[in-house]
């Protein structure tokens, strides 16, 4: 982290002192902003699906400090659970286990499992350290629109509602954690993210898919948060069907004005009101850094549309082109 958003002992202490009464802070982790409050205090957790609009359906994740509090919250722990944990812990990666009775439904949406994850930041491990319990933490932005990558989208996604906000400048990997439940005989991947699947499946042997995103609502326990429709950002987004070669001229899919998300400035593109290259040098982990801060700053201007061209599905391109597919998905009324 560069030194210039270290976190002084004394703002630390103050937003763990907001957890321990119940209230929530904006805290950053390696993937995005979290909206976090004691995972042990259902009342602090109902601010957090309040604050975000969020269906109740809609489990959240818990934060660890150390690997060593995991116990406290999983009943049953498989070694392959330990295996993943002992490679990608702190990082993006999400385990879904069977849930001690300590862990309030509401964290969970009733399910009997659990979801966890170490982050890959000292500020949030800091924070829950400070705090002495795990927060419970969704992305910190409204439901169902686009994934806060800075303090500032935060801030643009709740206004004066925003709570203390930690702003440790944009957030390294730029695109959430990837889910894997541990429940059944293999590992299944529930949310591609910030750790590809192919470095999972080179530990822990092929996992498999779970189906794909449904239409919202409680029917979705198997991998509750799989909707279609998510990271939607303001002008609907349309999506290629298929690559640009790099030499090809892309154009705009009407007269509009349209804006284009690419991950490198094709040969040609005459015509959109708006580019947004997501990697210059073409590097997933790059495009996947700047995916929301693009988005959002598409959303700000008066387009008929984003429209996206496709991203090879290899690496982090997986959990690129889920964000994508999503964002073009109809929108449920609520989101
Ligand atoms: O990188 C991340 O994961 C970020 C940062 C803040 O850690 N968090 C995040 O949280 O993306 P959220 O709430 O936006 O997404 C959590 C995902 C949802 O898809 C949810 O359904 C799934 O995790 N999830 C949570 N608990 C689950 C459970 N018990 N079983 C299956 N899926 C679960
Ligand atoms: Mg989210």
């Amino acid at each position: 982290m560069d030194p210039a958003w270290t976190i002084d002992a004394q703002t630390l202490d103050e937003a763990a002192a907001v957890i321990r009464r119940g209230e929530l802070v904006v805290f950053p982790t390696e993937t995005v902003y979290g909206l976090g409050a004691n995972a042990f205090d259902a009342r602090a957790v109902a601010g957090v699906f309040a604050l975000k609009g969020r269906p109740r359906f809609d489990p959240l994740i818990v934060h660890l400090a150390d690997v060593a509090q995991l116990a406290d919250l999983a009943a049953v722990i498989p070694a392959d659970a330990w295996r993943l944990a002992e490679e990608f812990w702190p990082g993006p990666l999400t385990l879904v286990l069977p849930k001690r009775s300590c862990v309030p439904d509401l964290v969970t949406a009733d399910l009997p499992t659990v979801a966890v994850r170490l982050p890959d930041h000292p500020v949030a491990r800091q924070l829950i350290r400070a705090a002495g319990v795990p927060l419970a933490a969704p992305s910190a932005n409204r439901f169902g629109r686009v994934s806060p990558t800075t303090a500032q989208h935060v801030r643009d996604s709740f206004g004066d509602q925003t709570p203390l906000v930690l702003d440790a400048g944009p957030c390294r990997v730029g695109i959430e954690s990837t889910v894997v439940s541990l429940l059944g005989e293999r590992p299944r991947l529930l949310r591609p993210g910030g750790i590809p699947r192919e470095a999972i499946e080179r530990l822990a042997g092929p996992i498999a898919v779970a189906a794909a995103p449904h239409a919202p609502g409680p029917q979705g326990a198997a991998a509750p948060g799989m909707l279609s429709s998510h990271y939607a950002p303001q002008a609907p987004l349309r999506l290629a069907p298929h690559a640009a070669s790099p030499a090809a001229a892309v154009r705009p899919p009407d007269d509009r004005a349209w804006g284009l998300l690419c991950l490198q400035a094709p040969a040609a593109f005459e015509g959109f009101a708006a580019v947004e290259t997501l990697a210059p040098d073409g590097d997933l982990r790059t495009a996947a850094a700047n995916l929301f801060a693009a988005l959002r700053r598409l959303e700000k201007q008066p387009l008929a549309g984003i429209y996206a061209l496709p991203v090879a599905e290899e690496g982090l391109g997986a959990a690129i082109m889920d964000r994508l597919r999503r964002a073009a998905a109809d929108r449920p009324a609520d989101a």
